[in-house]
């Protein structure tokens, strides 16, 4: 692993991840969340030699960031600047499955965090941006300064799970035009009230976030994209901060890991449903107080992990031995994405 251009965040749960990915030698793997690259470059060590990585990151910074870090692993680390959201558009645009392995390390990165400019922290004063890419349009300022007083009401208690919403958003439209992070803190300081030691901002600052980058939408979009890309066996792991995401990857999991999802008593099914997962880890995985003691930020993660039990796709079209030679030659394919290539292609001709 470089360590030269030692990144200021701190990977979360990594053994774990690396063990649930059931990573190996020669394996391909996505990780949906670059960031610092602490997770992308663990993967690269274990699935060599032979080990690919498409590593995707919606913020140009973290890219740049992750290159640095991956820089002795040129050769097999693709990195890509997208949104996740994009995952299956993304690996198609540049060939990239099936995979033996998807990573999800929600959230924002400590770089991201403690980028004085970027408007995530209310410990710095920065105008109120959030987007984790430039490409975005809607920034929180634009949240904060133009929804209405019921839209920011419901943001708030929805994705904050603030219990002082109203009141939060009252004074809000009430003291527009906000334009940095101080003094939309402050502004919660004074309609709340300080009561323990977690900031009173805390929570609307994690609601503004996740409305700016739509990020339970594209979660459970990604989700499901994610486990189309996966081959037979292959890992879907994610880890995730708060109880919202979690949510979400907990219910899909579950989902996907059952053959009927029909409403409780009925008699007999009619979903049709089929299960495509098998759950790796049926209680959530939680840091150890070890990784908690050494990076606190840790202390919300929560890691969940299953693997699909079903085959891609079969093709049913039948092809002659000199066009299957061409193929071969053409696309300079190798043996173990072959025959599932040559599936895609002719299925989806
Ligand atoms: C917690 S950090 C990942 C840290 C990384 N695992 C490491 O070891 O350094 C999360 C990263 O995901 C990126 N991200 C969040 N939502 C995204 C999305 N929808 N699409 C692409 N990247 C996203 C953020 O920009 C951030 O860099």
């Amino acid at each position: 692993m470089n360590n030269k251009s030692a990144p200021s965040h701190t990977p979360v749960l990594l053994p774990e991840a690396i063990e649930a990915l059931a990573v190996q030698p020669g394996g391909r793997y996505i990780d949906c969340t670059l960031g610092g690259a602490g997770h992308a470059a663990a993967i690269l060590d274990k699935s060599s030699p032979g080990g690919q990585l498409l590593g995707i990151d919606a913020d140009p910074k973290a890219l740049e960031a992750a290159r640095k870090r991956l820089q002795n692993y040129k050769d097999s680390a693709l990195l890509v600047n997208g949104n996740f959201a994009d995952l299956q558009a993304i690996c198609l645009k540049y060939d990239f499955f099936p995979v033996h392995g998807i990573l999800f390390d929600l959230g924002l990165s400590s770089l991201q965090l403690n980028n004085a400019g970027r408007g995530f922290s209310f410990q710095q004063d920065a105008p109120l941006d959030m987007r984790f890419s430039p490409d975005q349009k809607v920034s929180a300022a634009d949240i904060v300064n133009t929804a209405s007083e019921a839209k920011l009401a419901s943001i708030i208690r929805t994705y904050g799970e603030e219990s002082h919403s109203s009141r939060i958003a009252r004074h809000i439209v009430g003291e527009r035009p906000l334009k940095t992070t101080r003094q939309l803190a402050s502004l919660i300081e004074k309609t709340i009230g300080r009561r323990g030691r977690i900031h009173p901002a805390t929570r609307t600052f994690q609601a503004l976030r996740i409305a700016v980058n739509r990020e339970l939408e594209n979660l459970e979009s990604a989700l499901r994209q994610a486990v189309d890309l996966l081959g037979y066996e292959g890992r879907l792991v994610v880890i995730s901060y708060h109880s919202l995401e979690d949510r979400i990857v907990k219910q899909f999991m579950r989902t996907e890991s059952r053959d009927c999802i029909c409403p409780p008593h009925t008699p007999t099914c009619i979903c049709g449903h089929t299960a495509s997962l098998r759950l790796i880890n049926k209680k959530v995985i939680t840091p150890l107080a070890t990784e908690i003691k050494s990076n606190p930020r840790s202390r919300s993660a929560r890691l969940r992990a299953a693997e699909r039990i079903t085959e891609q796709e079969d093709c049913c079209e039948v092809i002659d031995e000199p066009a299957f030679s061409t193929i071969i030659k053409t696309r300079g394919w190798r043996k173990p994405v072959l025959l599932q290539k040559v599936r895609t292609v002719f299925f989806a001709a």
